[in-house]
């Protein structure tokens, strides 16, 4: 009778290893091929090679690019190399990119950038915040742009114990900002039992310096947080779950959900078109071939363009679409007079005129 019971016990947790591991298939787009969207007015970034996880235009069209993600699970083309931040003219007529020169006092051989977020305050002075994993660590890094000089200086660090698995941030005010927290756990094969159970126990976290406080939980894994033109939105890209969450700012920085919009992609990051308030998406049109990672079959690319989000129907099109022949993985689009930014997780990055 023991025996029996053993069996069936064991058959049933089978079974349910088996129906979450299609589930997570189908989660992760397995089966889903990109066609084609292209144009040709595109090309490939010459100095870009190993990652363009994030990509941040200021209103001057001075655009950071930030590469050398190291994530766990992830491809990782070098791994050897420190991340650095580099810097592209969208006013010049061939933008080429240059790498900004970080100030001393900064650990530059652990620099593990992910995502960043500019601020420009009363003064026109730029500051740009990045997300930093150095030894897997979270933490967040606060640099002033010498626009003359072509630098980086290095200002402060920024760690508490809610800033853990921190993904992505928009800055709000002089170290005041909004981050998500991609997952709960640290430990990767937590992360991946997590990813398999579906727990959804990530985050949107509120930092300043007096408070800092969860203002929305319950995302399968939160990724790229933006703000609407007006300020008065936030908008959430949860990766697994493949949508975007329109969330309400309150004046105690509370967020509320308005609606999610559904796509069938696994969406990154996320930026607002400064011109039309349109937000752009890079997405990951099958995330089993990014995490299985295979030159033969490589990890597609599609940039997506959602017009009237906060409207009953938001209008969705594709701006790019590539199966991996020309660009691997993208993680962000960003756009600023007529001209296109893809970036990628780990690959190359492109540039295209729209
Ligand atoms: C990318 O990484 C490879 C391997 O480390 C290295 O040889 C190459 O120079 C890197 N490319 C760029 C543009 O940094
Ligand atoms: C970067 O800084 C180093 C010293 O910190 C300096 O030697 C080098 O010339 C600088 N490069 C640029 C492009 O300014
Ligand atoms: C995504 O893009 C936004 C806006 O450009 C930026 O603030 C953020 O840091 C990016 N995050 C990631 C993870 O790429
Ligand atoms: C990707 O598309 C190109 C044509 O655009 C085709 O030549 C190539 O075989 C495709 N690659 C894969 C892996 O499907």
């Amino acid at each position: 009778m023991g025996k029996l019971m053993a069996l069936i016990l064991l058959g049933a947790g089978l079974a349910l290893v088996g129906e979450r591991f299609l589930t997570l298939r189908e989660r992760m787009n397995a089966y889903r091929e990109v066609e084609s969207v292209e144009s040709q007015n595109c090309h490939l970034i010459e100095g870009i090679e190993n990652g363009s996880e994030d990509i941040d235009i200021l209103p001057s069209g001075l655009a950071f690019i930030s590469n050398g993600l190291k994530y766990p699970g992830m491809p990782d083309l070098a791994p050897d190399e420190p991340g650095r931040i580099f810097l592209m003219d969208l006013n010049e007529q061939n933008p080429r990119v240059q790498e900004l020169n970080i100030s001393d006092g900064f650990d530059k051989a652990s620099f593990n950038p992910h995502g960043m977020s500019t601020f420009i305050d009363k003064d026109q002075t730029v500051y740009l915040y990045v997300v930093n994993h150095p030894h897997m660590d979270s933490t967040v890094e606060i640099f002033k742009f010498e626009e003359q000089q072509r630098s980086l200086v290095y200002l402060k660090t920024i760690k508490h114990e809610l800033l853990k698995s921190v993904n992505d941030i928009v800055v709000l005010g002089p170290e005041q900002f909004y981050a998500t927290r991609d997952h709960y756990f640290t430990n990767f094969f937590l992360v991946l039992l997590e990813l398999f159970m579906d727990l959804r126990w990530t985050q949107v976290l509120f930092y300043s310096p007096k408070e800092v406080k969860v203002v929305a939980r319950g995302f399968s894994s939160a990724n790229g947080i933006t703000i609407s033109l007006d300020k008065k939105y936030i908008y959430v890209a949860d990766v697994s779950d493949k949508n975007i969450h329109v969330m309400k700012i309150h004046d105690n920085w509370d967020l509320t959900q308005l609606k999610v919009i559904q796509l069938d992609t696994l969406v990154d990051n996320l930026t607002v078109d400064p011109d039309t308030g349109d937000i752009l998406a890079g997405c990951h049109p099958n995330a089993i071939k990014l995490l299985m990672y295979n030159t033969e079959d490589p990890p597609g690319s599609e940039a997506l363009r959602i017009r009237n989000a906060l409207s009953e129907k938001p209008m969705i099109s594709t701006m790019y679409a590539n199966n991996g022949s020309v660009l691997q993985g993208s993680s962000v689009a960003s756009v600023y007079r007529g001209k296109l930014l893809i970036g990628t997780v780990f690959h190359k990055a492109l540039y295209c005129e729209l």
